[in-house]
């Protein structure tokens, strides 16, 4: 039996009792990174604080509940292990049927498909809001991220030279495109 046969997991909208286990998931990524020079995903340059983290949390939550984002979160043994969201791009300009797709899922809930599962629900619910759905930050060195993408129907529109400095090394960002209608 594979993973993904044996893993079972919710993708779920985001809850306000979600607030410990995605902070916690935030801050595992800025350790990842320390530890892997290469991890493939965009961060702040300095950690967020506690209090910062409970204020972005916060707004997710907001935005969330008001309609201004959609959230949906992927669950494993009772612990929120994935939040994938999409935001409008601009609020007020010429760029409001673009969404920007985000997706962070912590290291034990890797590679048995809950990325998968998750992009396939959010684009369903994005449909009925946008035109055109955006993944940018992209490090062209992140395989998973970029077959997954792939596999949902985006398409590499841009290849942005030495967009992510980490330390000294310097890494190419991949902006993917689908569009929706
Ligand atoms: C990138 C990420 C979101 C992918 O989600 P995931 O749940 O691990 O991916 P899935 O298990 O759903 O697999 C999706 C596809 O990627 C492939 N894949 C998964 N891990 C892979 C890896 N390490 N290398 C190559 N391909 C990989 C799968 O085989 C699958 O392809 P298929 O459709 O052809 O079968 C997740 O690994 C992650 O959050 N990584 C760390 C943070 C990050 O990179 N965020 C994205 C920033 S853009």
């Amino acid at each position: 039996m594979t993973n993904s046969m044996k893993a079972k997991f919710v993708i779920r909208g985001l809850r306000a009792s979600d607030k410990n286990d995605l902070i916690a998931n935030e801050l595992s990524m800025f350790d990842e990174a320390k530890k892997d020079i290469n991890f493939g995903q965009i961060l702040e340059k300095k950690r967020p604080t506690l209090p910062e983290l409970r204020k972005w949390f916060a707004k997710c939550l907001r935005t969330s509940k008001s309609g201004e984002s959609i959230d949906l979160v992927g669950v494993m043994d009772g612990k929120v292990v994935a939040l994938c969201s999409v935001d409008k791009v601009g609020y007020g300009y010429e760029t409001e049927h673009v969404g920007e797709l985000g997706i962070t899922i912590v290291k034990e809930g890797r590679g048995i498909g809950i990325g998968k599962a998750i992009v396939r629900e959010i684009l369903k619910k994005a449909r009925k809001k946008y035109e055109i759905i955006e993944a940018t930050g992209i490090f062209s060195t992140n395989k998973a991220a970029i077959r997954l993408y792939e596999g949902a129907g985006f398409k590499t529109c841009a290849v942005m030279p030495s967009h992510m400095k980490r330390g000294n090394k310097y890494f190419n960002e991949i902006r993917m495109s689908l569009r929706l209608k």
